[in-house]
C-alpha cells in the first residue's frame, strides 16, 4: 500500500513500474526510496554494494556486480601455506616489529629493482595495513614536513577512498582530471597547481583506478622534473602493478619494466597493494617505499608532530606506530613468499590476472554493441588497454540517471562524480566480480536497456 503515494508523487518512479524490467520494478524503486540515498549520482561504493545487497536479497536475483573493486580470483597457494607455517611456528603471540620482517624487507627491495629496475634500501620498504594505510601514512608525514604547505594534489579521476583520507585529517587538496591534459600538455597543466606553493605532494594511480588510463615515461618525466622543481614529493600508487596488459611486463630482470616517476626524480613514495596483483585483498598487507633521497631527508618542520625530523623515523617510529604498531605477522610473512616466488620466477602473478583483461575486452564489446560509450577511451594515441576497470556511459543520460536505470536490468556499477572526474555522464564498470558464466546475462539484459532506451 506504501508504493501508491509514490505513484502519484514520483512521475519517473510511475514509468518503471510500468515497465517489465529484468529486475522486478517495484522492489528497486522501493529499495532505492529506502535507502536515504539523496540522488545515486554521488553514492559511494560501499552505499551501492549495500543497496545492491539488499535488492538481490528481496528478489533472489542476482546482479551483474560492477561497483566494487574485489579480487575475483583465489589467492596463491605459496601465500597461504607461508602463513599457515608461520601460525604453527607460533608468531601470534609476538609483536610484529614496526619496520617489517627483515626478509619481507629484503625482497620487497629485489621486486623493485627486478620489475620497475629502481634501487631501493631494504630500509626503506616498510609493510602497511593495505596500501590504503601507505597513503595515510605519506599524508600524515609529506603534508606536515613544511609548515607553509599542506596539501596534496591529486592527478585524477582517482580512489574516492585517498580523498577520504585526506578529509578526514583535515588537510587540504587540489585535483584535476587528467583526461584533456595527456602528453606534454601535462605540464602546464600540473605546474599551475605548484605553482601555489601549496602543494606537499602528488597522488596518482597507475595503472589508473578508474579509467585504466597509464602513464607513459614521457608524462611521468614531467611529474619527477616538476615534482624537483617545486620541492614536492609524488606518491605513486600502484596498486595495479604491471596490469597494462598490452605490454609485455613481469619477467624479473628483463625489460619492459612497468614505467615509474621513480626514474624521475628523488622524492618518492611507492605503494605496493597485494590486493589485486596478488589477489590478496582480505589480509590487508602492502608495501611502502620510500625512495632512499627521501627517507634520510630531514624536514625540521615535522618536529611539530614527530620526534625526529627525519622522514623515515617519522614515518615509522611516528605514523606507523600510531597508525597499528605494525602489520599482522602471518600477512607477512605470506606477502614474503609471494614475493619471493614472484622474484625467482617461480610465479608469474600477471598470468593469473590476465583475465581481468580478457573479461574487460568482451564486456566492453557487450556496452559498445548496445550503444554504450566508453568514456575515458584512449590513452594518449591507442585506445584504453583492458584492465580491471573500464568507464561507460549512455546517450542522453547523466551517470546518476545511467546508474538507477541500469539497476532496474540488474546491473551495478557507481557513477566518476566520485572520482574527482569531469565527465558527469559516465560511470565505472570493474569487471572481477563479472565471471565468465555472468557473461550471457549480462549480453541479454544490456539487449534489453538498449531495446528500451534507444
Ligand atoms: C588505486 C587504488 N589504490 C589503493 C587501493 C587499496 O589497496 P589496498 O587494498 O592495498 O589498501 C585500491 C583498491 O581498490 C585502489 O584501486
Amino acid at each position: 500500500m506504501d508504493r501508491l503515494p509514490l505513484l502519484i508523487f514520483e512521475p519517473w518512479l510511475k514509468i518503471r513500474f510500468m515497465r517489465n524490467t529484468p529486475i522486478d520494478s517495484s522492489v528497486v524503486a522501493a529499495k532505492i526510496k529506502e535507502s536515504d540515498l539523496s540522488s545515486l549520482d554521488n553514492a559511494s561504493i560501499r552505499e551501492i554494494v549495500k543497496l545492491v545487497n539488499q535488492i538481490e536479497m528481496e528478489t533472489g536475483e542476482k546482479y551483474v556486480r560492477m561497483e566494487m573493486g574485489v579480487p575475483g580470483l583465489p589467492s596463491p597457494l605459496v601465500g597461504i601455506q607461508a602463513e599457515k607455517a608461520a601460525l604453527d611456528d607460533g608468531v601470534t603471540s609476538i609483536y610484529p616489529n614496526i619496520e617489517g620482517l627483515p626478509q619481507l624487507k629484503e625482497e620487497t627491495s629485489r621486486f623493485i629493482k627486478l620489475f620497475l629496475d629502481v634501487d631501493v634500501n631494504p630500509k626503506g620498504c616498510i609493510p602497511t595495513v593495505g596500501s590504503l594505510m601507505g597513503s595515510m601514512a605519506g599524508y600524515l608525514v609529506i603534508n606536515r614536513n613544511d609548515r607553509t604547505k599542506e596539501g596534496t594534489l591529486f592527478i585524477d579521476p582517482g580512489f574516492p577512498v585517498h580523498k577520504q583520507q585526506i578529509k578526514i585529517l583535515g588537510q587540504d587538496y587540489m585535483s584535476f582530471d587528467v583526461y584533456n591534459y595527456r602528453g606534454e600538455k601535462l605540464r602546464d597543466k600540473l605546474e599551475s597547481y605548484l605553482k601555489t606553493g601549496k602543494v606537499s605532494s602528488i597522488l596518482y594511480s597507475n595503472p589508473n583506478n578508474p579509467a585504466w588510463i597509464c602513464f607513459t615515461h614521457e608524462e611521468l618525466k614531467i611529474i619527477g622534473e616538476l615534482a624537483t622543481e617545486y620541492d614536492a614529493t609524488v606518491i605513486e600508487d600502484l596498486a595495479y602493478f604491471g596490469m597494462d596488459f598490452r605490454k609485455q611486463y613481469g619477467k624479473p630482470g628483463q625489460p619492459p619494466y612497468q614505467p615509474t616517476v621513480a626514474k624521475y626524480c628523488d622524492n618518492y613514495i611507492l605503494l605496493i597493494s597485494s590486493s589485486k596483483a596478488f589477489s590478496y585483498a582480505g589480509q590487508r598487507v602492502g608495501m611502502l617505499v620510500i625512495s632512499d633521497h627521501l627517507y634520510n631527508r630531514r624536514y625540521p618542520d615535522l618536529r611539530r608532530y614527530y620526534t625526529s625530523d627525519l622522514i623515515g623515523h617519522a614515518m615509522v617510529f611516528g605514523a606507523l606506530y600510531a597508525l597499528s604498531a605494525g602489520v599482522t605477522h602471518t600477512a607477512q610473512y605470506g606477502l614474503h613468499a609471494m614475493l619471493k616466488a614472484v622474484n625467482d620466477g617461480e610465479y608469474n602473478y600477471l598470468e593469473d590476472v590476465k583475465e581481468y583483461g580478457e573479461r574487460a575486452r568482451m564486456m566492453k564489446q557487450m556496452f559498445i554493441a548496445n550503444g554504450f560509450d566508453i568514456v575515458y577511451d584512449t590513452d594518449i594515441d591507442s585506445p584504453i588497454a583492458d584492465g580491471f576497470y573500464f568507464t561507460i556511459s549512455f546517450p542522453g543520460m547523466s551517470s546518476g540517471e545511467l546508474l538507477e536505470n541500469l539497476l532496474y536490468y540488474g546491473i551495478s556499477a557507481i557513477t566518476l562524480n566520485i572520482t574527482g572526474s569531469d565527465r558527469t555522464e559516465g560511470l565505472r564498470a570493474c569487471v572481477s566480480q563479472v565471471h565468465r558464466n555472468m557473461l550471457p546475462v549480462l549480453q541479454e539484459r544490456l539487449q534489453r536497456f538498449y531495446e528500451d532506451f534507444k
